[in-house]
């Protein structure tokens, strides 16, 4: 249990580049809170405590302004940032890593008591305000964009923006830059991958060099050496 809420307070450091101490995140972070009261819900929906646990989530949500039903199911370092205004339906099911910024829904649109709230793989960011609506999978890695509204299912990796939502054509399409979880959907201003990769390119061009000096010096040099054994012959004597 520890371990999982150590997780919670590590992973708002990576994804809030306002954040500065740990204190911090357990006293002033509503979606730190909404996680470990949902957790405590959830443990007494799964006893069938129905009643205790919604009443749990409804304090949660005074709290918090996050709403999430006790029967949703929500993977590890799962975070929502600002809060206030999320509501996350009960079939909702949620993977490792994913962040949701204020206003989300992740809502149904049937009556259907089965699953009718979306699938959110890992890696996911969702922006502010906006609505995933209906039984459907959002692959992992995949952004929404601010206040989207997504209806149907996402491909993972893919960005989504608009209404109806429909798949951006966006500056960041390397998959090894968004690999990496970056506030606010965009990649991280620690460009360190695409430093290292220009540093690695330039070292290897400097060995690269190198061996093209060696070679040319031995070579010189042997030309050298062979003018020096040309020097050591004896001279010619002149023919009288
Ligand atoms: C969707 C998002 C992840 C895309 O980021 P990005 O990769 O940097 O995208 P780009 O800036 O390259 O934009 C690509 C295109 O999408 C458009 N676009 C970006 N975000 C959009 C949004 N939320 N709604 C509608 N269009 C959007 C841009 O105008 C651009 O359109 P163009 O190609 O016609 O010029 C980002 O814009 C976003 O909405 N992030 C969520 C941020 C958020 O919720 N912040 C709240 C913090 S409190």
């Amino acid at each position: 249990m520890f371990r999982r809420i150590r997780e919670d307070i590590e992973c708002v450091f990576d994804r809030d580049p306002a954040v500065r101490s740990g204190i911090e995140v357990i006293l002033c972070y509503p979606g730190f809170h909404a996680i470990q009261i949902f957790r405590f819900a959830s443990f007494f929906w799964k006893l069938r405590m129905r009643l205790v646990a919604r009443f749990i989530s409804n304090f949660g949500r005074w709290l918090t302004g996050i709403e999430i039903h006790p029967g949703a199911r929500i993977g590890r370092r799962f975070f929502v940032d600002h809060g206030m205004g999320v509501v996350i339906g009960e079939t909702a099911e949620i993977g490792d890593d994913v962040t949701l910024y204020h206003g989300v829904t992740l809502g149904g649109v049937s009556w259907s008591k089965g699953k009718r709230h979306p699938t959110i793989e890992n890696q996911v960011v969702i922006g502010a305000g906006a609505q995933v609506l209906g039984p459907i999978k959002v692959g992992a890695g995949a952004r929404i964009g601010a206040n989207a509204v997504v209806l149907n299912d996402v491909e993972p990796g893919v960005t989504m923006i608009g209404v109806a939502a429909r798949p951006a054509t966006t500056k960041y399409q390397d998959p090894d830059i968004m690999e990496k979880f970056a506030a606010y959907g965009t990649p991280s201003p620690d460009l360190s991958d695409a430093v290292s990769k220009s540093i690695e390119a330039l070292l290897e061009e400097v060995e690269r060099l190198r061996g093209r000096i060696s070679q040319l010096e031995e070579e010189s040099g042997s030309h050298a050496g062979n003018e020096k054994e040309e020097d050591k012959r004896e001279p010619i004597p002149p023919v009288t």
